[in-house]
């Protein structure tokens, strides 16, 4: 039973096992009432210490996912009437990935940091001591804009970007999502339509949808949204908003170039077009650039800590004019009573404290050195990358390999799973290009596939 256990990884080695054998029992690998392998043997293939073996069945034991029966090891118990599906626990990877069960595959197309990158010290410090001081962040409603002294940090971040507004200008939201909803809700009426990117991030078109809000589809270049196509847009269509990622756009990792972002800037004023500007990549770039909201007043600017610090705090924010911020701030209260206190107060010591800028820091240096690698093993395949990105987590790359189907036949051979073709356009056209998360590009199941799909490319003489 090989468990490909990363000790590299930041994730402690018992964990590995206990996910590796949680995943193999899902997967029917070992049916209920069959017995694991011995502790000895599962430690040897492995070249794990018995001891850690045993500890991660222990666990298991405790979730109910083993028995333990004196003289017969470790059994796989029957799953218990009414248990957590699994398709619950990995509901937001497939409901972005768009597919069925996949615990234990390599998510290549993955939307975040996997977790094995993420860090847990400073992050569990800042938990244990708000519970310790702060009884206002424990208990109490955090106010209409969000905790001032978080909303402090957040404006010093934004300075660096050359975005200096002041405290009437921002408010924090549950994630950049909430922030997206909010805008959507409020500035956007059933029957108006807006420009989106494409290829793009899919909850945006599905927010869109569900609020009877129509899509036109902008192509994406390496460089920011095609401007002979988005002016032909604006002037034919009369949206009401554009939303864009400027910066290591989500699926294509690609950045606005300044001169693009000038002329974005121009036509939609003179359109008299909203700009939203989805910034969630944001700390992750390393580089110069300008963001559409330091040239712009009239744009709304959208961030968050999910793909740095945790998805799981559901910390974001947005920053607009004022009269825009109170009636988001309105909505916001009436719909959620607020943000959690709790998670800003954690997010606002980490800020101030300096762990949360040496986190994105080291985050940047081991993206820029696995993206280079990440490159390099894409063009060794010879895959067709799409503008090479300088920064942040995605690759858009596809296979020069004729069949596509067979592309994915090789993916599911090596453990790999690749994201549904129709994922990232609004209108669900397919196309062959895939979002490669830089993080998990070097992983050896990745490795193994990309040479693969090199090796099936008919051999030139
Ligand atoms: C472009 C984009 N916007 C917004 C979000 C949502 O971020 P959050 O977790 O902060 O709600 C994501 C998450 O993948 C994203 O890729």
């Amino acid at each position: 039973m090989e468990l490909r256990i990363d000790r590299q990884a930041l994730v402690p080695v018992v964990q590995q096992i206990v996910d590796a054998l949680a995943c193999g029992i899902r997967r029917n690998e070992v049916a209920p009432g069959a017995r694991l392998p011995s502790v000895r043997k599962i430690a040897r293939v492995n070249l794990l210490n018995q001891s850690c073996v045993v500890e991660a069945c222990e666990r298991l034991v405790a979730q109910g996912m083993l028995e333990s029966r004196h003289g017969a090891g470790y059994i796989v118990a029957a799953p218990a009437p009414g248990a957590m599906g699994h398709q619950d626990a990995v509901w937001f990877e497939d409901a972005e990935i768009g597919q069925g069960p996949s615990l234990c595959e390599l998510q290549l197309g993955f939307g975040s940091l996997p977790e094995s990158w993420r860090e847990s010290d400073d992050l569990a410090y800042a938990i244990r001591e708000i519970s310790r001081t702060d009884m206002a962040g424990l208990f109490n409603y955090s106010s209409p804009l969000g905790l001032p002294a978080l909303r402090q940090q957040i404006l010093k971040c934004l300075k660096q970007l050359d975005i200096n507004v002041d405290g009437s200008r921002i408010m924090t939201t549950a994630g950049a999502s909430q922030g997206l909803d909010l805008i959507v809700r409020t500035l956007l009426r059933v029957g108006d339509c807006v420009v989106v990117e494409s290829p793009g991030y899919p909850v945006l078109f599905d927010l869109l949808r569900l609020h009877g809000v129509s899509m036109l589809e902008v192509p994406r270049t390496p460089s920011g949204p095609d401007i002979a196509a988005l002016e032909a847009l604006l002037l034919r269509y009369q949206p009401r908003a554009l939303f864009i990622n400027s910066f290591h756009h989500n699926p294509t990792g690609s950045s606005l170039a300044p001169e693009v972002a000038q002329r974005v800037l121009q036509l939609t004023k003179e359109q008299g077009v909203l700009v939203i500007e989805d910034d969630v990549y944001a700390d992750l770039h390393s580089g110069p650039g300008k963001r559409l909201a330091a040239l712009d007043d009239r744009v709304i600017y959208v961030g968050s800590y999910s793909k740095t610090l945790s998805s799981s705090l559901r910390v974001g924010f947005v920053v607009a004019c004022t009269e825009v911020i109170a009636r988001l701030a309105e909505v916001k209260m009436i719909s959620s009573m607020g943000a959690s206190r709790f998670c800003e107060s954690v997010l606002a010591r980490l800020l101030a404290n300096g762990a949360y800028r040496k986190l994105v820091q080291r985050q940047r240096q081991r993206l820029n050195s696995d993206r280079q690698t990440a490159l390099q093993l894409l063009e060794d395949a010879d895959w067709e990358v799409f503008g090479k990105p300088a920064g942040g987590l995605f690759i858009w790359a596809r296979s020069r390999m004729p069949d596509y189907a067979q592309v994915r036949t090789q993916a599911r051979r090596f453990g790999v799973l690749l994201s549904p073709t129709t994922t990232f356009s609004a209108a669900g056209v397919a196309n062959d290009w895939q979002r490669i998360n830089v993080a998990c590009a070097c992983d050896p199941r990745a490795r193994a596939f990309f040479q693969a799909t090199a090796a099936d490319r008919p051999q030139a003489f």
